[in-house]
Parts: C-alpha cells; sequence; structure tokens
C-alpha cells in the first residue's frame, strides 16, 4: 500500500484527477471503478477540467460505479446517477452508454445484483477503482461484518451511515435505508485502487485501515491484502 500525504482536501483532489487522468491517456481502454460521497467532489471537478483542457477522447473509457441507493429513481437528485451525471458525465464527452450504475429502482433486486456482478465481468473486470471511506470504516457500502468473498449485493445501512449521509436530504427520514453496492471481493478484483481520505473525521478509519489487523469488523483493512492500493489522505485525516 502507497501512502501519499498531502495538504489539503484541494490537494487530494487535484493528485487524484491527476492519477485518473494519467490512466485514461496512457490506457488503450479503460474500466474506471467511481465512488460518490463528498470525498471525489473536487476530484470530479479537476478531472472534467483536465480532460476538457486537453480534448482528450473518452470513446475507450468504460465506467462502473460502486453503488447507488434502493429505491430512488434514477432522476432523483440524491440518487447517484445524478451525482454522477452532473459532476461529471454531463460535463465530458463519455459516451452514455459507456457508464454504468446499478438500479436501485429495479423491482427485482436480485436479479440486479447479479446481473450488475456479470456487467462488471463482461467488461473485463475494473482497471482502476477510486474509493472514499466511511467513518465505520466501510468501502463502497460495505458495513462492519459483510463477507471478504462479498459480491454485489443489497446491504441495509447501518444507523451511522445513514446520519452521515442525512446531510444530503431535507430530512434523515428520507435517507434510503438500504443500498445495492459492490462486494469486498468484486472491489479486490479491481486491477489498482485509488482510496481518497480527507478530514478529521475519518482519521480512526484511517489508522486502523493501515493498522489494524485484517478483519471484518473493519472492512477496510482488507485493502490490506492488494496489491496495488494507493492512498492520497490529506493532513487532517492523517494527523
Ligand atoms: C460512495 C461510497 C462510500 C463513500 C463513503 C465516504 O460511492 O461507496 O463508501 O465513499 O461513505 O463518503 P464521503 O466521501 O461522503 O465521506
Amino acid at each position: 500500500m502507497e501512502l501519499r500525504g498531502v495538504e489539503d482536501y484541494d490537494a487530494m483532489s487535484v493528485l487524484a484527477a491527476q492519477t485518473v487522468y494519467d490512466k485514461i491517456v496512457n490506457s488503450e481502454r479503460l474500466v474506471l471503478g467511481l465512488a460518490t460521497g463528498s470525498t471525489p467532489e473536487a476530484m470530479y471537478d479537476h478531472l472534467a477540467e483536465m480532460l476538457n483542457e486537453n480534448e482528450v477522447d473518452l470513446s475507450h473509457v468504460y465506467t462502473v460505479n460502486l453503488d447507488e441507493y434502493v429505491g430512488l429513481a434514477d432522476d432523483h437528485p440524491q440518487s447517484y446517477h445524478q451525482y454522477m451525471d452532473t459532476l461529471f458525465f454531463s460535463k465530458v464527452n463519455i459516451p452514455k452508454d459507456h457508464t454504468f450504475l446499478p438500479d436501485g429502482s429495479a423491482q427485482d433486486l436480485e436479479a440486479e445484483v447479479e446481473r450488475y456482478e456479470q456487467l462488471i465481468a463482461s467488461l473485463g473486470g475494473v482497471d482502476l477503482q477510486v474509493l472514499g471511506i466511511g467513518r465505520n470504516g466501510h468501502i463502497g457500502f460495505n458495513e462492519p461484518g459483510t463477507p471478504f468473498d462479498s459480491r454485489t449485493h443489497v446491504v441495509d445501512l447501518t444507523e451511522t451511515t445513514v446520519n452521515d449521509n442525512a446531510r444530503f436530504f431535507d430530512t434523515v427520514d428520507e435517507v434510503p435505508k438500504q443500498a445495492i453496492t459492490m462486494g469486498l471481493e468484486t472491489i479486490m478484483n479491481a486491477r489498482s485502487i485509488l482510496l481518497l481520505v480527507s478530514g478529521d473525521e475519518k482519521e480512526e478509519a484511517l489508522e486502523c485501515m493501515i493498522d489494524c489487523e485484517v478483519s471484518e469488523e473493519l472492512p477496510a483493512t482488507i485493502l490490506q491484502l492488494h496489491r496495488d492500493v494507493t492512498v492520497i489522505a490529506d493532513d487532517e485525516a492523517l494527523e
């Protein structure tokens, strides 16, 4: 695991954008795994700017997102579909049919998780997976206790995660209580991983991810077992 410490959120975002940009321009074909949440917001901004300034063609890039809430329509303002459209896809020239997220409004959720896992496999797997980390050590929406051999599945969100995500909704009651997420094995199958960590509320989770014994109680510790993980963390998260 390579740990790169940077001064602040913006420095983290610029370095992350540069890392993804380099991967895009140096690949003949690329499957990017993407994350949502507050952490990568500015990375998407910088990345879109770099891609547009340099008129980079994205027809060789495919994206698969980590997760989506269950029960929100694609056009719900807080759905991850909307997040990705607003913050990234609508700003760059990626073909829309190269971008994929789990369908949280699917009638048959079991069929949907199977479809999504197959889709990732049919794309040839993820080359570079961008991740954030929850205060409780979750990656994707794999909450503490999720089996390490999990594939894409439906998850009941913990109270911590529902409360953490309430800031995006008018009231906590509006936060969906379930999500579809890539599993821990799905994430570990990515050929390389880029984990972004910012802010002092992530300090404990980051420290434990690096130093604690590998355990399903802190899902992110599984990353200690991956061959190619880069962590970009800012001073507040590292202090
Ligand atoms: C988002 C995701 C989550 C977030 C994590 C941190 O797609 O899978 O694991 O990365 O909850 O969220 P923020 O960045 O909002 O602190």
